[in-house]
C-alpha cells in the first residue's frame, strides 16, 4: 500500500517536473494550467497526508511551493555589450587594420586573446569588498537578479581577499562568464533522464537553466563554475592594461581563464586562435571560439563603443558545425512587417546536440542563389545562437525526384496580392490589416523581445486573436479575467496572473514600448538609443524630424525614415491615443550622468588631423553632446580645421564662424577651455 503511494508521488513528481519545464523552460506547455494545478494539488495533499514521503527535491518543495514568482531586474549600470565576430584570419586582420584607422596614430597594438567560454554573462557587484548583486546579462540594459544562485558557485568569492598593497574601490563590478563543465552537463543529463525529466541540449542551456532556478538548493546541486574576464568601468581599478586587469582580478580571488594569452601581436593572436582550436576537444569545457583585446585601456577606452559591441574587443569564432539532412518542403511565413519569408522545413538532424528542424532560408533571392530544390540533400550550420541555415544543396545526391520551389504570387493568409518593393529582396503582403501581421505583432508586443507580458505568450496571443478578444494592441489592456476564465485552457489563477502582468506593463520606459510596437528596423538596440536620446518621452519621440533622428549615433537614413513613417500613419496614432487612454504610462529615463560640455556645439572638419582620424573626431564630439556637419553654415559653432584644409574653411571665414586649430580643438575636449567664442581663436 505504502509502496502504491510512493510510485505514486514519484510519478507526480516527474509529471510536474516534466510539465514545468515545458511551461518555464521551453514555453511550450503541454496541457493546460488547470491541469497542471491538479496534478499539484494532488501531490502536495498526498505528501500532507504522508509527511515521511516528502523530500526536499520535491516540487511543492520549490520557494512559495510554487514555481511561479519571478526573479527582480537590475539595470546594469553601464551595458552589458556583444561582440562583432570574425570568422577567418582575413576578418582578424581587418579588425586590427580598422582599429589602427581609427586610432590614426601608428600605434604598435597588442592583445589579449581568452577562450570564448560558452556559458551565460554575468555581473557581479561588489561593495567594499561584499557580493551584494549577482544578474545576468538580460538584454544588455537590465538584467535578472540571481544573487543567492550565483552565491552557490564556489569560485565566485563573497568577499574580495585581495592582499593589502591591493587597493578595492567602493563598488566593483565584475563580469564573466558562469558555465558547466562537460562532465556536469553529462552527469545532469543522467540524472534527469533517470528522473525521467527532459534533458538539456546543451552545457550552455544546461547553465542557464541551472541559474534561472528559483530555488538555489537545486542551482547548488549543479556543477557550476565562473571565470572573470572584466570589470564594467576599468577606470575603477588601478591598471593600465586588460592584462593587469586580469591579474589584478586574479589577486581578488577570481579563476582567470589559464588559456588567456597576452599576445605582442596579431599573427601571435592568429596562432593562438589555432592552438585554441587543437585543445579544445581535450578542455573540460566547451569553448565557441577566442575573445580578442586590444590591451591597453587607454586604447580601449578612445576606441570606445558601438551601440552593440565594443571598437576594442572581437569574437573569433570556430567553424560553424554541420550536418547534412533532407530538404522536406518549404512554408513561406507571414512576419510582423508583411515580409513573406521562406522556412526550410528539414527531416530532423542532430547538430552538435541540437536537433534541427527547421532553417531560415531569408528570402527568396537566397533560394535562387543556393539552388534549391525540394527533396535536395542540403548541408546545414548552426554557429552557436544563430538560427541554423542551409549552407548549400549536396547536388551529387540529386536523383531527378527534386521539386522547383515556387514562391507564391497570393499573400498565403489574406490572399492580397504580394509586392517585392524594386529596391527590396524580400517579397512583402501590403495589406497591414493581414490577419497574419497583426498577429504576429501581437505575439512580439507581448513576448520576451517586446513588453515581455508573462502569461500571454504565443499560444496565448494566438487564442486571444481567434477568439477575437484583442485585434490590437490597445485591446489587450482591456481585458478582464472574467474574459480569460471562460476560454479553453485558462483557470482563475492563471487569468488573475495574466491580468497582473498586463496590468504592470501599463508602466514602461520608452525603450520597451518602441521596442514592442514593432516598428520597421527598430530593436533593442535603436530603442534604447531612442530612449536615451528623448529621455524617455513618447511625446518628443513622435515629432522627432528625419534630420534630428539621423544625428543620433547608430540610426541610419532607412531606420530614421522607417520611424518617421511610423509615427505618420493615422492608423498608428490612433492606435497609440487608444493605447494611453487605457492609462499607459511612459517612464521618463533620467538623463545620462555623462557630461554633455559641447551641447548646442555644431562641429565641422576639413583637412586631416595629425592626431586621430575624423571618425575619432566625430565620436569625441558626440559622445560630448555636440553634433557634427558636413556642410558649412551659419549653424556651425567650431570649425576645426587640420592639415591641408578644403573649400570648406574659405567659406567658414567668409560667414565669420569660429575656427579651431587641431590643438585648440584637443584642448576643447581635454576641458581646457571655457565657452565657446563667436571669434577667431586659431592663427588662420
Ligand atoms: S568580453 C565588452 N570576454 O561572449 C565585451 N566575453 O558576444 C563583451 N564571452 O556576452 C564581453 N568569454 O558571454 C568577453 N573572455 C571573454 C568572454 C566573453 C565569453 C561571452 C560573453 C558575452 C559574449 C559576447
Amino acid at each position: 500500500m505504502v509502496e502504491d503511494i510512493k510510485k505514486k508521488i514519484q510519478k507526480l513528481r516527474q509529471q510536474i517536473s516534466f510539465h514545468a519545464h515545458r511551461y518555464y523552460d521551453l514555453d511550450d506547455p503541454l496541457i493546460a494550467d488547470n491541469e497542471y494545478d491538479q496534478l499539484f494539488q494532488e501531490l502536495l495533499n498526498l505528501e500532507k497526508l504522508h509527511p515521511e514521503l516528502a523530500t526536499p527535491d520535491s516540487p511543492t518543495q520549490r520557494v512559495g511551493g510554487k514555481p511561479l514568482a519571478e526573479f527582480n531586474t537590475v539595470r546594469h549600470t553601464r551595458p552589458m555589450l556583444s561582440l562583432e565576430n570574425a570568422f577567418n584570419q582575413t576578418e582578424l586582420l581587418d579588425f586590427e587594420e580598422r582599429l589602427k584607422r581609427f586610432l590614426k596614430t601608428e600605434v604598435h597594438l597588442t592583445y589579449m586573446a581568452e577562450p570564448k567560454l560558452d556559458g551565460l554573462a554575468v555581473e557581479l557587484v561588489y561593495e567594499n569588498g561584499l557580493l551584494v548583486t549577482g544578474s545576468t546579462r538580460g538584454d544588455g540594459r537590465t538584467g535578472e537578479e540571481i544573487t543567492r544562485n550565483l552565491k552557490t558557485i564556489r569560485s565566485i568569492p563573497l568577499r574580495l581577499d585581495a592582499p593589502e598593497n591591493i587597493q578595492l574601490p567602493g563598488i566593483l563590478e565584475v563580469r564573466g562568464e558562469a558555465y558547466l563543465t562537460l562532465a556536469g552537463f553529462k552527469a545532469l543529463n543522467e540524472q534527469r533522464l533517470a528522473a525521467a525529466e527532459t534533458i538539456f541540449a546543451n552545457p550552455r542551456n544546461a547553465a542557464a537553466g541551472s541559474l534561472r532556478q528559483l530555488d538555489s538548493r537545486i542551482t547548488a546541486q549543479r556543477p557550476l563554475d565562473f571565470f572573470a574576464y572584466g570589470v564594467s568601468d576599468a577606470g575603477q581599478i588601478p591598471c593600465s592594461s586588460q592584462e593587469e586587469l586580469l591579474d589584478y582580478l586574479k589577486k581578488c580571488g577570481f579563476s582567470i581563464n589559464p588559456l588567456t594569452k597576452f599576445c605582442p601581436d596579431i599573427f601571435t593572436v592568429i596562432e593562438h586562435f589555432s592552438h585554441l582550436q587543437e585543445v579544445r576537444p581535450a578542455l573540460p569545457y566547451d569553448i565557441d571560439g577566442m575573445v580578442v583585446k586590444v590591451n591597453s585601456l587607454e586604447l580601449q577606452q578612445r576606441l570606445g563603443n558601438k551601440a552593440r559591441s565594443p571598437r576594442w574587443a572581437i569574437a573569433a569564432k570556430f567553424a560553424a558545425t554541420q550536418a547534412t539532412t533532407v530538404l522536406q518542403k518549404v512554408e513561406f511565413q507571414v512576419g510582423r512587417t508583411g515580409a513573406i519569408t521562406p522556412v526550410a522545413i528539414l527531416e530532423p538532424v542532430n547538430i552538435g546536440g541540437v536537433v534541427v528542424s527547421r532553417a531560415t532560408l531569408h528570402n527568396e533571392g537566397e533560394i535562387k542563389r543556393k539552388g534549391l530544390q525540394i527533396g535536395d540533400h542540403v548541408l546545414v550550420q548552426r554557429a552557436g545562437d544563430v538560427i541554423p541555415e542551409i549552407v548549400k544543396p549536396v547536388l551529387e545526391q540529386r536523383n531527378g525526384s527534386e521539386t522547383i520551389i515556387r514562391v507564391p504570387e497570393i499573400c498565403p493568409v489574406c490572399q492580397h496580392r504580394l509586392i517585392l518593393p524594386e529596391d527590396e529582396a524580400i517579397t512583402r503582403c501590403p495589406n497591414s490589416h493581414c490577419p497574419a501581421q497583426r498577429l504576429r505583432l501581437l505575439v512580439h508586443y507581448t513576448s520576451k523581445a517586446g513588453m515581455d507580458i508573462e502569461g500571454l505568450g504565443k499560444k496565448a496571443m494566438e487564442q486571444l486573436f481567434k477568439e477575437k478578444l484583442v485585434q490590437d494592441i490597445p485591446d489587450i489592456y482591456g481585458l478582464q479575467v472574467a474574459d480569460l476564465v471562460v476560454l479553453e485552457g485558462w483557470a482563475d489563477k492563471s487569468a488573475r496572473n495574466a491580468v497582473a502582468a498586463i496590468e504592470a506593463s501599463r508602466e514602461t520606459t520608452l525603450a520597451k514600448l518602441t521596442r514592442g510596437l514593432g516598428i520597421r528596423y527598430v530593436g533593442e538596440e535603436i530603442a534604447g538609443l531612442l530612449d536615451e536620446h528623448y529621455g524617455g518621452s513618447l511625446q518628443k519621440l513622435m515629432g522627432a524630424s528625419e534630420e534630428e533622428l539621423l544625428d543620433i549615433e547608430g540610426i541610419g537614413p532607412q531606420t530614421a525614415q522607417s520611424i518617421i513613417e511610423y509615427f505618420h500613419d493615422p492608423d498608428v496614432k490612433e492606435m497609440l491615443s487608444r493605447l494611453m487612454g487605457f492609462g499607459m504610462t511612459v517612464l521618463s529615463t533620467p538623463k545620462s550622468l555623462v557630461e554633455s560640455p559641447f551641447a548646442g556645439w555644431i562641429f565641422l572638419f576639413t583637412g586631416s588631423l595629425a592626431a586621430m582620424s575624423r571618425d575619432e573626431a566625430k565620436v569625441r564630439v558626440k559622445e560630448r553632446g555636440g553634433k557634427v556637419a558636413s556642410q558649412v553654415s551659419k549653424k556651425v559653432t567650431h570649425v576645426v580645421a587640420g592639415e591641408k584644409p578644403g573649400s570648406k574653411l574659405k567659406k567658414a571665414r567668409e560667414l565669420g564662424l569660429t575656427i579651431l586649430s587641431e590643438k585648440n580643438f584637443a584642448d576643447l575636449l581635454a576641458g581646457k577651455d571655457g565657452p565657446p567664442k563667436k571669434q577667431q581663436l586659431s592663427i588662420f
